[in-house]
């Protein structure tokens, strides 16, 4: 299904990291505005490795990877910073800042922004009263259980409501029942506009909730 303009298109990218064997072969595939997609693949499969192209943490070893219809391989450093504060990204290993505490880490989009402390601060508790974490603004990453970092990545990923959201494993550690919230967030986000993939291996989800399908296989992303 089709909705509205491409965001990001791929042409036969490849990806192989040093001098090993591809992660990925002739991948060509179009996502758009408004569109929700979950990543599957077994593990070890390249989910996170095609987060990190879309998040363009790395670039394609060969082929073309557009974005916002920009070709990344032609993007200087200045744009790439733009670029990357419309992308909210959920870092299957958290990535948050262990010197700031959840407040400030999740109102550090609004801080690169520019945005004034007290609407930062007033917004990250709103969200994180959301995703259920009401009791721990002033606590450190270090205090946190791997289901709370998980929510404050969350949390820092949508609170500029990016145009692409970019959610690697983002229900690992929590159970069904936030997992849910999480999808029902997910599913807000796509409802306004943004291009959502989120990586999972659980498929009970991918069957519940019926949405466009990438899955990996043999080395390309096959669309179900
Ligand atoms: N930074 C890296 N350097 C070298 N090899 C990597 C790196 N990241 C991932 N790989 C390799 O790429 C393949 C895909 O990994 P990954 O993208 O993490 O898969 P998944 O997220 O599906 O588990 C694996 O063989 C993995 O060992
Ligand atoms: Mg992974």
């Amino acid at each position: 299904m089709r909705h509205g303009n491409p965001i990001i298109s791929l042409h036969n990218v490849m990806l192989h990291y040093g001098d090993g064997t591809p992660v990925f072969k002739n991948v060509s595939l179009s996502l758009h505005e408004n569109s929700f997609h979950f990543l599957t693949g077994p593990s070890g499969s390249g989910k996170t490795s095609l987060m990190r192209l879309l998040y363009m943490g790395t670039r394609p070893s060969s082929g073309t990877l557009k974005i916002f219809d920009r070709d990344v391989s032609e993007i200087s450093c200045d744009e790439l910073y733009q670029f990357r504060q419309k992308i909210g990204v959920v870092f299957q290993d958290y990535n948050l800042l262990n010197h700031l505490n959840v407040i400030e880490n999740v109102a550090l989009p609004l801080k690169v922004k520019g945005e004034s402390e007290k609407n930062r601060e007033q917004q990250a508790k709103e969200i994180l009263d959301w995703v259920g974490l009401g009791n721990c603004f002033n606590a450190y990453p270090d205090a946190l259980s791997g289901g709370q970092k998980q929510r404050v990545a969350i949390a820092r990923a949508v609170i500029c409501r990016p145009k692409i959201l970019l959610a690697d494993e983002p229900t690992g550690n929590v159970d069904v029942q936030i997992a849910d919230k999480l999808m029902n967030l997910f599913y807000g986000m796509h409802k306004i506009g943004t291009c959502v993939i989120v990586a999972t291996h659980y498929r009970q989800f991918v069957d519940t909730f019926h949405y466009d399908e990438l899955r990996i296989e043999s080395h390309n992303v096959v669309a179900h």
